[in-house]
């Protein structure tokens, strides 16, 4: 779908609808005026016949208006002009495009944009209209034998003044980008544990490596993991046939001294609990256990498509988590790659395990910031269910500017403390920590455990249990949080 800004006559235009918006008590937009005062006042008439008072989702389709060129003019009513953008502007682009994938048609002309004064209001409206257009067209038909129809619609136009014309072409292209990259992210957390495996994984990141001189990729195998001592790591993917992979892609887009950005993506491609066997329902939503590593992948995407002039290195610890004679045991006692040694009290706390490793590991890099992101814990979608996705850090400035990528996004976050009275419940009588906290907070004792591994640089951990994806009948990734990521991005763009 192309996606263009463009500002002319609006009887002119070629497009095969026009979306023009009236707004809660018949406020009108700047089109609606215009071609209302071009049809001698037969849109207001239309509006009043019909009841129309501008409550967001109403809408009139009009054919064959006279002196237009375009076939079709439908409007729409989009609720309180005040809050249309953080609220309403994505519901109504998507309803538009589902009329008229019903209706056909094969292009449209928005208006949506036109009514904000400040750039930055235009600019943020033009890429949500970029990111539901673009989001709307992934399916997860990957592996159905017949590929789900395509949208009809080729072409998407924003009507904006002269003056913002540039502007909104790039918000336009940006908000593509973000919504390629969740694309990106959400096929690879919906293929099942059988095809995306820590070895799949890999591959994808020598792809994307292709596709730009400003990324390279390293692979580390079993063998190479465990002369770094990544003894923790490798004990989860001992009961697993698949081997273990660390994948780390580093962009390079300043220069070479600039300190990295690092994310580290938890890409456990499928949790059965090992020996602590999880109970059978809804296990195979287990597969997205990856979702963390994936949200990964779709940023890194967008550095490269944004040509971001930052440093940012994602690494995604890679494995299966299964029962085997081979496998973990409850009792069993590791030692991390930093020395620590952990008991393993239940083998479904794995999530930990791998993480604390490649935490380690990426210290090697002097980063900047490390922000973690993983499915870690079931007591954070108790916390937080699937609204936000929790927040944790061992620095106040960065809480302050994830929380500011967080509001400019929508994409949530929430904070929760990781006081020493909840490390202590990490207390082991055999070991310098077990892998679980006992009972009570659930997701603080696993961000605990990790803050023992993240002492030498800024670090915030992301718990994406109840945000990753959705189950039942419209079970699938949501690609939360690569807009809030690729967001915090951006901000740290001088
Ligand atoms: N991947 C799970 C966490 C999870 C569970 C995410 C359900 C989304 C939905 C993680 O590896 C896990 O199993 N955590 C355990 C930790 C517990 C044993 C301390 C959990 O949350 O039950
Ligand atoms: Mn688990
Ligand atoms: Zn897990």
């Amino acid at each position: 779908m192309k996606l263009n800004a463009v500002y002319s006559d609006l009887t002119k235009q070629k497009s095969g609808t026009l979306v023009i918006s009236v707004f809660e008590n018949r406020q009108y937009s700047n089109a609606t005026v215009l071609l209302d005062k071009m049809s001698n006042g037969k849109i207001a008439q239309i509006i009043e016949q019909e009841d129309f008072t501008g409550k967001a989702g109403q809408n009139i389709l009009l054919y064959n208006m006279e002196g237009l060129v375009a076939k079709r003019v439908l409007i729409m009513g989009c609720g309180a002009k005040k809050t249309f953008l953080g609220k309403n502007l994505a519901s109504r682009v998507k309803q538009v495009l589902a009329i008229l994938d019903k209706k056909g048609g094969h292009s449209v002309l928005f208006d949506f944009a036109v009514n904000f004064k400040n750039t930055h209001k235009m600019e943020r409206a033009c890429q949500q209209i970029a990111m539901t257009a673009i989001d709307r067209l992934y399916h997860s038909d990957h592996c159905k034998s017949k590929p789900q129809s395509a949208s009809k619609i080729k072409m998407l136009k924003v009507w904006i003044p002269a003056e913002f014309k540039k502007a909104a072409q790039n918000a336009l292209n940006i908000g593509k980008i973000i919504a390629e990259g969740k694309s990106f992210t959400k096929k690879l957390a919906d293929l099942p544990g059988n095809i995306c495996t820590p070895s799949y994984l890999a591959e994808q990141a020598v792809s994307l490596a292709k596709t730009s001189p400003k990324l390279k990729t390293q692979i580390l195998d079993e063998a190479e993991m465990k002369t770094l001592g990544m003894d923790s790591l490798l004990s989860v993917s001992r009961g697993s046939r698949q081997e273990a992979k660390l994948i780390i892609m580093r962009y390079q887009g300043a220069s070479i001294d600039d300190q990295p950005i690092v994310l580290v993506g938890k890409g456990l491609t499928f949790d059965a609990g090992g020996i602590s066997i999880k109970p059978s329902p809804k296990m195979d939503e287990m597969k997205y256990d990856m979702c963390g590593g994936a949200s990964v992948f779709g940023v890194i995407q967008n550095c490269i498509k944004m040509n971001l002039p930052l440093n940012v290195i994602g690494v995604v610890p890679s494995s299966e988590n299964l029962p085997d004679g081979d496998a973990n045991k409850p009792g069993d006692i590791v030692t991390s790659m930093s020395g620590q040694t952990i008991e393993i009290l239940n083998t479904d706390a794995e999530g930990r395990l791998i993480l604390c490793d490649a935490l380690t590991y990426v210290e090697r890099f002097k980063p900047k910031y490390v922000i973690d992101i993983a499915t870690l814990t079931g007591a954070c979608i108790v916390a937080l269910g699937d609204k936000a996705s929790a927040l944790m850090s061992n620095r106040r400035k960065l809480v302050k500017k994830i929380q500011k990528a967080s509001k400019q996004s929508g994409d949530r976050v929430w904070e929760l403390p990781l006081w020493d009275d909840y490390d202590k419940q990490l207390k082991s009588n055999f070991a310098d920590m077990a892998n679980i906290g006992g009972p009570g907070a659930g997701s603080i004792t696993a961000g605990c455990f990790l803050a023992r591994y993240t002492k030498k640089y800024a670090w915030a951990h992301l718990d994406i249990a109840g945000t990753a994806w959705q189950g039942g009948v419209n079970k699938g990734a949501t690609a939360r949080p690569v807009e809030l990521l690729t967001t915090f991005l951006q901000q740290q763009v001088k």
